[in-house]
């Protein structure tokens, strides 16, 4: 079989795609081309980029990257009909290395409850939607969704099936994240040793995290014989996530002795992009993060710290500076130049544009002013803001709050629009948060229910950045935003506005 033969797994990212399924994780078109470039420079095998015939900013989204990225392959999603299959084509049709990715549910419960289709209709819709694909390119892959939970004799004949129309990839889905590693990489081996033609095509695992056993379940399909992997950057997903993408890369590096196979990512850069995609979508990552949280690589217990001085073996698998963390003791100040800067950024495993690299310095200065000592978190914050760098309409330009713990507080705030307009008004509320708030929405003229609300310190000290990151609900939608400020009811202001120039975008961009 080519499986032990070829040592390579192919990685899929689905950030972009299944990623931004995730409640409040959807983005602009600019920020996914930020995103789809970052991918490319990781070296990710193929970007799932979206899914052209869900709407309108879907198939353009799709159709940029395929016409900007050049490296990785550019997939679409598509349902088993014409006009999703010709709009996935069309959509990713200037790029030379592009894929159609065709699904559809093959378990009874999706059957009976969700299609309403017999197991003939759903094996027929398969082969033709295949057989269509493959009339715009060669390289098709095929999901029956919720594989995981199909009968095993209709998943083979599913399979052969689309095997038999041309598909050069079959995915097994776990859907809804409910299987366990063993169990899973046994189907694998089923499917493998059972399909008429399986020698033929690459088996692909695609896990959630419902119990979060993803990435231990993908680890199980590799050793069964599957040769990609499906997973997105910081796990983001429907409910509980996806496969982390630098979770099963390090795991494949980490224990390459165990595992025969490699990937051909270019792990340095993992931790930049993690930033990146949790900057954008406004997803925190979590302190204990495996491989990208803040205390991946850090020691607290006495006992560990002994150890590490020794040699850091003795507590650590890892280097921080294989996933791009490159810490270092160095601290930046105002009186460091744009070289010391630079070198910096450089170091911490950005690359950045002339412009991009002008407004980063611009903030550092200005940071520099308020702050006496600049971490390598803080430049990390600088430079992602303005690496994603979308901002507008609306731009905070004073800010100006009072509070008394017997009377409340009350905030005085001037915004300026892109259109021209300055606009200034006060507001009270209990505290210098809620008046704040409320003084953005008369402002602004929306009316926004806060659903979540957490701040976090950026580096270390009294004068240390607060980073807040809020979620927010509006016309049946969350909306997530983050603001950085050494001042955390500034870092408030910032978030609530953030949020508030995405839909206003998001509006525009539709009456476009
Ligand atoms: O989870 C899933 O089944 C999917 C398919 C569309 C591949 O995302
Ligand atoms: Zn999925």
């Amino acid at each position: 079989m080519q499986r032990e033969s070829n040592s390579k797994v192919f990685i899929f990212d689905t950030t972009l795609r299944d990623g931004e399924q995730a409640p409040g994780c959807s983005m602009s078109l600019r920020e996914k081309l930020k995103i789809a470039h970052a991918l490319n420079e990781l070296n990710v095998d193929v970007i799932e980029a979206g899914f052209a015939a869900a709407s309108p900013g879907d198939f353009e989204s799709l159709k940029t990257i395929a016409s900007e990225i050049d490296g990785a392959t550019i997939c679409s999603l598509a349902r088993c009909n014409p006009q999703d299959i010709e709009a996935a084509a069309q959509a990713i049709d200037a790029n030379p290395n592009k894929r159609i990715h065709v699904f559809v549910a093959t378990s009874d419960i999706h059957l009976e409850h969700k299609l309403d289709m017999t197991q003939d209709a759903v094996v027929k819709a398969a082969f033709e939607g295949v057989k269509l694909a493959k009339t715009f390119c060669d390289n098709v892959e095929f999901s029956p969704e919720d594989a995981s939970r199909t009968d095993r004799n209709f998943l083979v004949e599913v399979v052969n099936a689309t095997i038999a129309a041309g598909a050069t990839t079959i995915n097994i889905p776990d859907t809804v994240g409910y299987s366990i590693p063993f169990e899973y990489g046994n189907l694998f081996k089923y499917l493998i040793e059972n399909c008429e033609g399986s020698e033929n095509v690459i088996f692909s695992a695609h896990c959630h995290d419902d119990l979060g056993l993803s990435v231990a379940n993908s680890l199980a399909a590799l050793e069964s014989g599957a040769r990609q992997v499906e997973c997105t950057i910081n796990g983001i997903g429907e409910r509980a996530g996806n496969t982390s993408l630098e979770e099963i890369c390090m795991a494949i590096k980490t224990r390459k002795e165990y595992f025969d196979f490699h990937t051909q990512i270019e792990t340095k850069k993992l931790y930049p992009t993690s930033r990146l995609v949790s900057s954008i979508t406004g997803m925190h990552i979590p302190r204990n993060k495996a491989v990208v949280g803040e205390n991946a690589f850090s020691h607290e217990a006495g006992i560990h710290q002994h150890g590490m001085l020794q040699h850091a073996s003795t507590y650590e698998i890892m280097k921080p500076e294989d996933v791009g963390i490159a810490k270092s003791n160095l601290v930046l100040g105002k009186h460091s130049g744009r070289h010391a800067f630079l070198d910096r950024v450089t170091e911490l495993g950005f690359s950045l544009n002339t412009e991009e690299l002008n407004a980063a310095f611009v903030e550092f200065k200005k940071l520099a002013d308020r702050k006496k000592e600049i971490f390598d978190s803080d430049i990390e914050a600088i430079v992602i803001n303005s690496e994603s760098g979308i901002t507008g309409p609306w731009e905070l330009v004073d800010l100006e709050i009072s509070s008394g713990k017997s009377w409340g507080a009350s905030a005085d705030i001037k915004l300026t629009h892109n259109d021209g307009r300055i606009l200034e008004n006060s507001s009270n509320g209990i505290g210098p948060i809620e008046s704040v708030f409320k003084a953005l929405e008369d402002l602004t003229g929306y009316s926004l229910k806060l659903t979540n609300f957490e701040i976090h310190s950026v580096s270390v000290g009294e004068d240390a950045q607060g980073e807040v990151t809020v979620t927010v609900r509006y016309d049946g939608q969350d909306y997530r935003g983050h603001g950085i400020s050494t001042d955390i009811i500034e870092s408030g202001a910032l978030a609530y506005l953030e949020v508030i120039n995405r839909i206003d975008r998001k509006k525009i961009s539709r009456i476009r």
